[in-house]
Order: structure tokens, then C-alpha cells, then sequence
């Protein structure tokens, strides 16, 4: 075959002089985007944005050049999409990302290790294992807990409950993985907070135990969940012959940024011989802050911890993880394959393969492994911090502005408020129109039936100037929306 076919100029070398070029040219296209002077998105309107993406032809017959393509996503995509990093982009957990992460995002495209099996990621098994022995001693795991990356906190709930369900069918002696659920499953609740993200419904709908499964109890008006209430859902359980499969804690909730009363939850779990699953998507970061940590006590008793880095440990996303106590919670998902996961391997050949529920997969662990030893323990302590403090700035300015109310005060890093005298479909018209004219990507939500707005801050560099001019812009939308 000919050395200088054509599309050997597609794949990458070590052409470093061209790839640095590259990198230079890609990081000025995605400039607006990285910016946060102007606005928080573009206002072009979903009709022109869909006519603008439809008329770049997916796959020309000869190929564009690279610059041409570049240039194009950076006027046509880059500088419609939303800037993470502005101050004024504040609806969900969604990260400006650090330096480090990203940069490690190219190496690992470039050399597409596979975390499936050892022979396609030899060091990045080690580089993923050694991340997932950290984050357990960090959460206060005993020594063999370990873990797996996955692709989100959804996955990582998901693939928590599918381990607690294998856990209560081994209790009754069914292999769950092999022979299915058995007839007792019928009878199999998992529970959790009224708070707790859908995630966990999603996760019952497809273990076929369904959403009707998924039992919620109450939570105090602070927004964590009510112990009380649990011992009672616990007690009807027992009296109607149910059983409870899990009892999920929620270590910052979606809106509230609450945690639940992890000691507690463990305790009962203990109790009731059942899975103790803490889903720390939100507040898992809070180990890093010496402030903060102890709002975690209870999760090193958890059975398995979710753990988000693409929301406080400012990753790109994919990058999250499932922690669990000991490798042998992964046991329901080892299938051998001839061609794959064969079990005749070398002694520390070890197939990852066996903790996923996906096959392939990115060496996502490089670039948080990479963004931890760069900014280190200290800085990314202080950035968490400096997050909450955001968000009780925010609540305390709130409680003091007539014309919005506060639902509850910020412990986390969001800030949920309403505007008394106005309905939730002024709320609607006010995040609808800042979002639609680009002045600001606001959350909105609702909590026990009442609308509200909500900011999210993910950006300790935005100031207590920032927020001030968020609160004027919405006070004063609220008056144009009214008329
Ligand atoms: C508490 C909680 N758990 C899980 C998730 C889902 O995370 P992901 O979007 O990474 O799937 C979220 C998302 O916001 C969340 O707030």
C-alpha cells in the first residue's frame, strides 16, 4: 500500500509543530466561548441557530480543510453555545473546567486508551485504579475501597442500584445477574428523599423493579430528608410485607444543594440489613474543604458513593465515578468473553471491563488525575468554599430585597428564590426572556409545588458585584414580564 495515501494527514503523529498549530487555531475559534465579557450565550433565536447548524453539509464528498472547519464551528457553533464561566450563567451544575483537565483532553484522544481490558490501557488501568483507591480513603473508605469511572452521575446511580439489587437477590441466594429477578422482588422498595434526583426512578424503571418501587419520604422545609418520616415509611414497609432494597442519601440535592442526614441513613440501613447508596453528585467535593467535610460524616459507611467530577471538581464532562466499599460489589457484572475478559490473564492484568456497564471506554481518570496534582487539595478546598460562600452572598442579599423571597437559605452552592405577587408563569417569562435574549442562562424550578428561580454558582471567580446585577437584571425583568 502506497506510504502517502491521502488521509494519512488525518491521524494524528507527532507532527508537535502542526498540532501545536492546531491547538492555537482551536482555542481562538472556541474564544467566545471561554470569554466572559459580553453575555452568557448568543440571542440568536432557535430557529436561526437550527438553520444555521443545518446548512453545514455533515460530510462533503472531498473533505474541507481543517481550517475551514475549525472557523466554521467557531463562527457558526462556538459563538452560539453558552459560556459556562460567565457570572451570569447560573442555572445548573454546569463547570467552567480547569486548565489541566483540558489539555489532558487532548492526550487522551490522542492515544484512545481503552478502558475495557489491559491490553488496550495498561498504565491506564493503574492511573484509574490508583484515582479510585484515592477517592474511597478520601470518603473514608477502608482499604479496599475502590471504584469505577463512568460517564455521569445518572450512570453512576444507575449502576449503584443495579449492585444493590444483585446484593438483595444474593441475600435470598439468586444469582440476579444469571437466573433474573426473582418472585421477591415483587416486593423490593428502594428509598429515598422526596429531593433526590429522577435518576433514581430512572434507575428502577430500568432494573425492572419499576418507579413504583421507589419510595420517597418526606423532607424537613430546609429540603433534607425528614428521619422521622423515614422510620415510618420503614415501619409500613415491614407492615405490608415489603422490603426495603436501598436507602439512597442525598449529598447535596439538585435544587437545595441539601445534604441528607447521613448517619442516620446508615444506621437504619444497618438496621434493616439493607444497601446504604449516597448519591454525592453535588456535595462529594465537600471532602476536599476542611470547613466542609464533617457535613459529610456517614457517606464512609455507604455501601456505594456517586461522586460527579464534571460538577465542583470542574471537569469537562464525561468524567464521574461509582465508589464502592469493596471489588466484590462488581461481581453481578463479570461476564467472561473469549475475546476480552478471558480470566486467564497475568497476575495485575486487570480487566475493567468487569465494573462497567459499558464495554469501551474513555480514560476519563487522566484528566481529573491530572487536574487533582495540579491544583491540589488546598486550591480546589478554597474553590468549593468559595462556591457556598457565593450562594449564601446571594441568599442573604435576597432575604433583604423586597419583591423575592427566599425559599430556604443556601447551605450549598445554589441560591432558589420567588417573587411574591407574582405567579410561575411570570417566573417562566422571566428565565424564558433572559435566556432567550442571551442576558442570563437562569435556573428554574420548583420545590413542594412552589415555582421558583435558582441560581447555581460553579464559578468561585465570579464576585458579590456579579450577583448584585443578577438580582437588578431579574428585578427588573420581573417588571417588564408584569406589563
Ligand atoms: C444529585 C444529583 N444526582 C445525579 C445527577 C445526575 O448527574 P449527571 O448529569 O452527571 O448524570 C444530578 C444532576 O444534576 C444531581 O443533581
Amino acid at each position: 500500500m502506497s506510504t502517502d495515501a491521502p488521509w494519512q494527514q488525518f491521524f494524528v503523529s507527532t507532527d508537535l509543530a502542526g498540532l501545536e498549530q492546531l491547538n492555537v487555531a482551536t482555542l481562538q475559534t472556541v474564544e467566545s466561548l471561554l470569554s466572559t465579557g459580553d453575555a452568557p450565550r448568543s440571542s440568536l433565536l432557535p430557529a436561526d441557530l437550527h438553520a444555521a447548524v443545518g446548512r453545514l453539509e455533515v460530510c462533503p464528498e472531498d473533505g474541507a480543510a481543517l481550517a475551514q472547519v475549525l472557523d466554521e464551528f467557531g463562527s457558526i457553533v462556538w459563538a452560539n453555545g453558552v459560556v459556562p464561566g460567565d457570572p451570569r450563567c447560573v442555572a445548573h451544575l454546569h463547570p467552567p473546567t480547569l486548565l489541566p483537565a483540558v489539555v489532558t483532553e487532548l492526550a487522551i484522544a490522542a492515544t484512545n486508551q481503552s478502558m475495557d481490558s489491559w491490553d488496550q490501557a495498561p498504565a491506564a488501568t493503574e492511573v484509574e485504579l490508583h484515582l479510585m483507591s484515592w477517592l474511597a480513603a478520601a470518603l473514608g473508605f477502608g482499604p479496599d475501597g475502590t471504584g469505577v469511572m463512568t460517564s455521569g452521575g445518572t450512570a453512576s446511580n444507575v449502576l449503584g442500584m443495579t449492585l444493590a439489587r444483585a446484593a438483595a437477590a444474593n441475600r435470598l441466594g439468586v444469582d440476579v445477574g444469571k437466573s433474573g429477578l426473582p418472585p421477591e422482588s415483587r416486593t423490593w422498595r428502594i428509598l429515598c428523599s422526596d429531593q433526590a434526583h429522577f435518576s433514581i426512578q430512572r434507575a428502577a424503571a430500568q432494573l425492572g423493579l419499576g418507579r413504583d418501587a421507589v419510595v420517597t419520604v418526606s423532607t424537613t422545609p430546609a429540603g433534607a430528608m425528614d428521619l422521622d418520616a423515614l422510620d415510618e415509611k420503614l415501619a409500613a414497609l415491614g407492615h405490608d410485607g415489603l422490603v426495603p432494597l436501598a436507602i439512597v442519601g442525598t449529598a447535596g440535592t439538585t435544587d437545595l444543594g441539601v445534604i441528607d442526614p447521613l448517619e442516620g441513613l446508615a444506621e437504619r440501613a444497618e438496621q434493616h440489613g439493607t444497601w446504604f447508596h449516597v448519591d454525592a453528585a453535588v456535595a462529594g467535593s465537600f471532602i476536599l474543604s476542611t470547613k466542609l467535610a464533617a457535613r459529610l460524616t456517614g457517606i464512609e459507611r455507604a455501601n456505594s458513593v456517586t461522586i460527579d467530577f464534571h460538577k465542583l471538581w470542574w471537569q469537562p464532562f464525561n468524567a464521574s465515578a461509582l465508589v464502592v466499599a469493596s471489588e466484590d460489589a462488581f461481581d453481578l457484572l463479570r461476564v467472561r468473553s473469549a475475546y476480552l475478559d478471558r480470566g486467564d490473564e497475568l497476575e495485575g492484568m486487570v480487566n475493567l471491563v468487569g465494573r462497567s456497564l459499558d464495554t469501551s471506554r474513555r480514560f476519563d481518570a487522566a484528566k481529573v488525575m491530572a487536574s487533582l496534582r495540579t491544583v491540589g487539595r488546598k486550591n480546589l478546598g478554597a474553590m468549593v468554599e468559595r462556591c457556598v460562600a457565593l450562594a449564601s452572598y446571594a441568599g442573604e442579599l435576597i432575604a433583604r430585597t423586597s419583591g423575592l423571597d427566599l425559599v430556604a437559605v443556601p447551605t450549598g452552592v445554589m441560591c432558589v428564590f420567588d417573587a411574591p405577587g407574582h405567579s410561575a408563569e411570570d417566573l417562566r417569562r422571566v428565565q424564558q426572556h433572559l435566556l432567550a435574549c442571551g442576558e442570563m442562562v437562569l435556573g428554574r424550578t420548583e420545590i413542594h409545588g412552589r415555582a421558583a428561580l435558582k441560581f447555581t454558582f460553579m464559578n468561585p471567580s465570579t464576585t458579590e458585584v456579579a450577583i448584585d446585577g443578577l438580582v437588578e437584571k431579574i428585578l427588573e425583568t420581573l417588571v417588564l414580564v408584569a406589563n
